[in-house]
């Protein structure tokens, strides 16, 4: 994403640097301040502080420790230095120190940059962590550099800095049933949102189209739920092993991000079915879905079959996922099947699920069915649901959060309730899979029209909710990147940069310190840091 201006105003600039201040480069997207998020508080001070072959790290506890030892080792890389951690006070030094008593949010964090040391405090090791990351954007862009860089001055600005995050929930969800997302691909994607303290991956991993996560107890799940025939008739198709989401689980914590998995229920269900066709009202043998859109064929809830293949799925799912939360998808679920079926509406007047003037029976089902995996979840395995805006009809599930995505109307409601909910509107800005430059010369896409200033721009506390003070409610906010048309993964990279650091500033910072025209000019710096990670 380097411009040819960009370079030729650095190799000017350049040669004249080096005519007063030695052979460092002095890029101009390194130099003023280019943090993102912009921080709750930075104030700069006189002077610099100055990595060289001497910095040492000083960590106070095993956890500071461990996170001592990932800057240091990105540090070495760029660098050519050797960097290195230990509990000893060291001079020209890095101190990283866990302080319970520190006035910030528990991933909030202070950070003093000084002529001669650098210290980062915070409550949890996940305050140090998103402390660093600060640090790390006040030194030159080429920090992130998987190989040395020779020639760079790495020199931070002096700042104090007191930080915290606005929202608790900064997420972004990726879709890998449409078009599948590689391990290593995956990975990247984590290593850019790290950079940036977004701090969830909602992980898509069930849909109409394929189903991508490992189930022991149903292996048909991935042999034949996982491929489908695409247009050109050759069959597309992947899945994570069980070891593969442990690895990626890992490498998410050790970047403070927590996935949220999420196994779609009772609709987008096509691909499961196919696989066991008896989950289906009619039991009719099918294929995985070979085109976008909506399935009618969902799963039956007046059949006890389904019950008991979700609890099983959620027994081997739950264990792998260490977060609070599984989402349990719940929008786009046709009724059309459950209308026609007598054991559906057997359900429906066992239960004595009664139409109302808001919701048809069939609704009422689709709660009944919510609520029944809401408890197994919650007595079974701790976990608290997620579900798209459509677990409102018919009745929230007492403990659900609510994500809202057509519009904020679901959002409000939920919080309305008393429940919390999570932003997420494309009517918002929130749908990057849609087009951010002119559609006439863009990749195909979805449609739609979302640059990035239209992202930055979305609020995710509506006005109405400021007003009766249930804006606290909103958890916080996310960008849905659906993949029927990322083919590949430069594509997926291509819709979710720069837009995705957008969605880092409005979760991160606080409603009056959003400035887009100086998120334009910090973006300068922050996409030759992309540059380094090869996005
Ligand atoms: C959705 O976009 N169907 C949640
Ligand atoms: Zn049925």
């Amino acid at each position: 994403m380097k411009t040819l201006l960009s370079l030729c105003v650095g190799a000017t600039l350049c040669i004249l640097a080096s005519c007063s201040e030695g052979p460092t480069k002095q890029m101009p997207y390194n130099q003023g301040i280019n943090v993102i998020p912009t921080p709750v508080s930075l104030v700069q001070n006189e002077g610099s502080f100055k990595l060289s072959k001497n910095t040492a790290f000083s960590a106070s506890t095993p956890e500071a420790k461990t996170v001592a030892e990932y800057f240091a080792a990105q540090m070495n890389l760029a660098t050519g230095y050797q960097i290195t951690v230990s509990d000893k006070a060291a001079s020209n030094g890095i101190t990283l120190a866990i302080d319970e008593a520190l006035d910030v949010n528990n991933e909030g964090y202070t950070l003093d940059v000084t002529p001669k040391s650098v210290t980062v405090k915070a409550k949890t090791p996940q305050g140090l962590f998103y402390g660093m990351q600060t640090f790390m954007q006040l030194l030159p862009a080429e920090i992130e550099s998987p190989a040395a860089v020779s020639g760079i001055a790495w020199t931070a600005p002096c700042v104090t800095v007191k930080d915290e995050p606005r929202f608790e929930y900064r997420g972004i969800m990726l879709d890998p049933c449409r078009h599948f997302i590689p391990v290593e691909n995956v990975k990247k994607h984590l290593d850019v949102l790290a950079l940036f303290k977004i701090n969830r991956m909602h992980w898509h991993l069930t849909d109409d189209q394929g189903w991508r996560i490992e189930i022991k107890k149903y292996p048909k799940l991935t042999e034949v739920g996982s491929k489908r025939i695409d247009g050109e008739g050759t069959e597309y198709s992947g899945f994570y092993t069980q070891d593969q989401i442990k690895e990626i689980v890992k490498y998410a914590a050790d970047r403070f991000i927590t996935i949220v998995p999420e196994i779609e229920l009772p609709g987008h269900e096509l691909a499961a079915i196919s696989a066991y066709p008896e989950l289906s009202c009619k039991g009719e043998p099918t294929t995985p879905r070979i085109i976008w859109g909506v399935e009618d064929i969902v799963l039956c809830a007046g059949k006890e079959e389904p019950f008991e293949f979700l609890q099983d799925v959620f027994d081997e799912v739950a264990p792998l996922f260490p977060g609070e939360y599984i989402h349990i998808g719940g929008d786009e679920c046709p009724k059309s099947s459950w209308k026609e079926c007598p054991l559906c509406q057997k359900r429906i007047r066992e239960e004595g699920l009664k139409a109302d003037k808001n919701h048809s029976a069939e609704e009422k089902l689709q709660s009944y069915f919510v609520q029944r995996m809401e408890k197994y979840l919650s007595e079974k395995h701790g976990k608290k649901i997620i579900g798209w805006d459509e677990i409102l009809e018919g009745g929230l599930a007492p403990s659900a959060t609510v994500m809202s995505w057509r519009g904020e109307e679901g959002g409000i409601a939920a919080a309305n309730m008393g429940h919390e909910a999570i932003m997420t509107p494309g009517s918002g800005g929130m749908y990057i899979d849609q087009f951010q430059g002119d559609p006439k010369i863009e990749p195909v896409s979805i449609g739609g029209y979302d640059p990035l200033s239209r992202v930055y721009a979305y609020n995710p506390t509506p006005d109405t909710l400021v007003a009766t003070g249930k804006a606290n409610l909103i958890k916080g906010v996310q960008t849905n990147l659906w993949s029927e048309y990322m083919y590949n993964t430069d594509l997926l990279e291509y819709r979710a940069y720069p837009r995705v650091l957008a969605l880092a500033e409005i979760g991160w910072t606080p409603l009056t310190r959003k400035d887009y025209k100086d998120f334009e000019r910090r973006l300068d710096n922050a996409l030759v840091r992309l540059d380094e990670l090869n996005i």
